[in-house]
């Protein structure tokens, strides 16, 4: 029996080999797992034996405590590899124990074949899952900074490799737009609108100042105070510091009134907070657009939109006991997890936690997600531990069908400065995103510029911008979603390597060659249907590179890693150099090898653009 049963449209021969030698493990060691064969296929290490190599048995007969080439021998002789490659015997067998296999070269040009389609081999599944993808997640009165590149461009990518593979997506931004701090900032408002400011003509940025002063003046400075107590100081400054807690708790309780107000539906409060509300999201999703971001209006599902569902959700949990007094606040312990969840605080209000509580409910049973991928900084990595074991404690993941939806918080790392510390400012704030993306764009404006001198200011401008973006995407999405990053402008803009722009100007070449064609009055009309011949060794890498693309979807979406995309199509773009040196295209005197190079060509730039577009990475016509 097959232990991974790829649907008969399995075109890549990597695949299928990967079948077909689990099959022949499994009959040839039935003591191992059928979970733990891992068939090691890779791509030989020298072309003259074959396309592809095993290094299987080494590892396994270790582990039995077997010679690895008898057991070579003995996988070799359950290896059934018809229609893919040439029969496989005990002479492919080398070295220790690596058994090769060399692909029929009709089942290369079939496959590339049924690959040539719309979808490029890629089959939605018969009855497609939904997910929710949580993105963005900006908060009010605050500029998006640099975390919130991460969570929008990789949140889209992943949304749109999920979609890719033809799955239900439903994006949501859960926008911190509820509570204190949002409070605070509509208290603020409301004194200097009363003092004759106009609030009409604020900007974010006002926002965002304002958003630190009133944080600050809420502060108090009780640890302090109390120090000088206990070790004694200047009376003045007691007095002082004294003074300025008073002041804090003040402006704290005038701030947790107008939370009550706001919560009440008081009417100006509402108008004020509707005000901030507009302001922030209106430059955050011109933000997303910038960024060829999938992210808009409908996509939002602010923590306030929660409101309502907190109260009667902490009272189910009361009431099946799923969570318990503690010491004034109500706690849901879970097991394996020692922090316990604070759904409410002593005071009564409620917690972050508690609207990601709410969340899940709506996503799971509302929205009928059955996966629900949190694209979210690494730092809140407990926090979303706590929420998922919370949910599932008290069956908020359970799905109309009764099943468990999967929770996953798909976490990224940090982008960091030339001196590894995370990113900011020359005044050592947070880096605002917009800055970010401006300095970004007048770098490759120069870049694009300079290579193009003749090129009007015009036309140069849509590319520079689009140039910026896919190189300040592709950074981001390239590297390993968990990891930190150092963000370094030349490096992601360069031309030449494994950047965004390199990508770009190899899909301009790739597509250049049909321009070309045109232009010498080269006949392309009947390539499309022209049968694959490859010939060259590098034209047969190019088409085995190309048939990984459909499986490579899968995987990168199943895993939300979107880097592994990004490697794909570097590899792509790479391959294409030596193909282009060593296999004349327009130049090709025999018809039927021009055609088929044509038409691998035209694959090419189609699954390179395919891969570019599911990324979210802006291509250009010419660079
Ligand atoms: N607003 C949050 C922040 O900036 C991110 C929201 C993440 N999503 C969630 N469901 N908690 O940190």
């Amino acid at each position: 029996m097959s232990t991974n049963t790829p649907t008969d449209t399995t075109i890549d021969p990597a695949t299928i080999l990967d079948t077909r030698f689990k099959d022949a493990i499994h009959a040839a060691v039935p003591d191992l797992p059928i979970e733990q064969i891992k068939t090691l296929i890779t791509p030989s290490r020298q072309p003259k034996f074959g396309d592809f190599q095993s290094n299987c048995a080494m590892p396994i007969a270790k582990r039995f405590k077997m010679q690895p080439r008898e057991l070579a021998a003995k996988i070799v002789e359950h290896l059934d590899v018809a229609g893919v490659a040439k029969p496989v015997t005990e002479s492919n067998i080398a070295g220790p124990g690596f058994i090769n296999v060399t692909l029929l070269p009709e089942a290369i040009s079939d496959s590339l074949g049924a690959m040539d389609n719309d979808q490029l081999g890629i089959n939605p599944p018969d009855a497609p899952p939904t997910v929710v993808v949580d993105v963005c997640g900006v908060n009010l009165a605050k500029q998006m900074h640099v975390g919130h590149l991460r969570s929008t461009v990789i949140g889209d990518a992943i949304a749109r490799l999920y979609e890719r593979m033809g799955y239900k997506v439903i994006r949501q931004s859960h926008v911190g737009d509820w509570g204190l701090p949002i409070a605070m900032v509509v208290e603020q408002l409301i004194t200097i609108e009363d003092q004759g400011t106009d609030l009409s003509t604020l900007s974010l940025a006002d926002l965002n100042a304002m958003y630190k002063v009133v944080q600050a003046k809420c502060k108090a400075e009780t640890k302090a105070l109390e120090l000088i107590a206990k070790v004694g100081g200047h009376a003045k400054a007691e007095i002082e510091l004294e003074e300025r807690i008073a002041d804090a708790n003040a402006a704290l309780e005038k701030a947790k009134a107008r939370l009550v107000s706001l919560q009440s539906g008081d009417e100006r409060s509402v108008k004020v907070w509707q005000l901030i509300y507009d302001i922030t999201m209106s430059a955050c999703l011109s933000t997303c657009q910038r960024l060829h971001a999938n992210i808009t209006d409908e996509h939002s599902a602010g923590e306030s939109t929660y409101r309502d569902e907190l109260g009667p959700l902490v009272q189910d949990l009361i009431d099946r006991k799923i969570a318990e007094e503690d010491d004034g606040a109500l706690i849901v312990k879970c097991e394996g997890i020692k922090e316990p969840t604070i759904i409410r605080k002593r005071d009564g209000g409620f917690l972050y936690a508690t609207t990601d509580l709410a969340a899940i409910k709506r996503r799971v049973s509302k929205l009928g997600g059955d996966i629900v991928v949190y694209v979210v900084d690494s730092r809140q990595s407990l926090h979303f531990k706590q929420v998922f074991a919370a949910a599932h404690k008290a069956g908020y993941d359970k799905t109309p069908a009764g099943k468990d939806a999967v929770l996953f918080h798909a976490m990224f790392g940090t982008v960091l400065g030339e001196d590894n510390k995370p990113l900011k400012s020359r005044s050592g704030e947070n880096l605002n995103l917009t800055d970010l993306l401006d300095e970004a764009v007048s770098r490759a404006s120069a870049t694009v510029a300079e290579k193009n001198p003749d090129m009007p200011e015009s036309e140069r401008a849509p590319i520079a911008e689009a140039v910026a973006m896919a190189a300040v995407k592709y950074a981001d999405l390239s590297t390993e979603r968990i990891k930190d990053y150092v963000m370094n402008f030349d490096r992601m803009l360069a031309f030449e390597g494994d950047t965004g722009p390199y990508l770009l100007y190899a899909l301009v070449r790739v597509q250049s060659i049909f321009r070309k064609a045109a232009e010498q009055g080269i006949d392309t009309s009947n390539y499309h249907t022209a049968p694959f011949k490859l010939v060259e060794p590098s034209e047969k890498a190019l088409a085995l590179m190309l048939l990984r693309y459909p499986a490579l979807i899968e995987s990168a979406g199943q895993a939300c890693e979107p880097n592994r995309l990004c490697s794909f199509a570097y590899d792509l773009a790479s391959a294409y150099g030596p193909f282009y040196d060593k296999c004349p295209v327009l130049k090709c005197q025999d018809e039927a090898l021009r055609n088929s190079r044509l038409r691998l060509c035209d694959l090419l730039g189609r699954v390179l653009g395919d891969a570019l577009e599911t990324l979210g990475i802006p291509t250009v016509e010419r660079m």
